[in-house]
């Protein structure tokens, strides 16, 4: 039975040197604290926060099976695998709950291959561009969807 109040996020390829990488594009916040961010906007809204980083494919879709059944909603960063990973969609196109796909970066606004995820055709929605306070956003996103009220 799925347990209301668990939201997986879930981090993918190089997510884990945020903070020392690319910080002109993508901040110089550490994962740990998007993770703090997601968990406090979680807390507010009654929901839980369970957080997996890899840079291994197959753990991300396995994390997805495992989230089935179990898990309210799936937020995911899959880093470059949003634009190639058809095993991830089609994992995530057998959860049953809210799917949002989270970048910090706007992808759309960059290189030529970054503009097609293959993830986008199976998320509920896309939160992308805000840095770190798309984490906020994609827990409270899910939080409405879900019907939680605010506390
Ligand atoms: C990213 C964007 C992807 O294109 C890139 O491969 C990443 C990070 C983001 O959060 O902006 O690793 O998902």
């Amino acid at each position: 039975m799925t347990d209301r109040s668990i939201v997986l996020v879930l981090s993918g390829p190089n997510l884990n040197l945020l903070g020392d990488r690319q910080p002109d594009v993508y901040g110089t916040e550490t994962l740990a604290d998007h993770v703090a961010t997601a968990e406090g906007a979680a807390a507010r809204h009654g929901l839980v926060v369970e957080h997996l980083q890899s840079n291994h494919e197959g753990d991300l879709v396995e994390a997805v099976h495992a989230a089935r059944g179990r898990c309210a909603a799936v937020i995911v960063n899959p880093g470059a695998l949003t634009h190639y990973s058809w095993a991830l969609h089609d994992a995530l196109a057998a959860f049953d709950g809210p799917v949002v796909e989270l970048h910090l970066s706007n992808p759309a606004a960059r290189d030529e291959w970054r503009r097609t995820s293959v993830v986008a055709p199976v998320a509920t929605g896309t939160i992308a561009g805000f840095g770190g306070d798309g984490y906020r956003l994609a827990v409270e996103a899910v939080a409405r969807l879900l019907g939680s009220t605010a506390t």
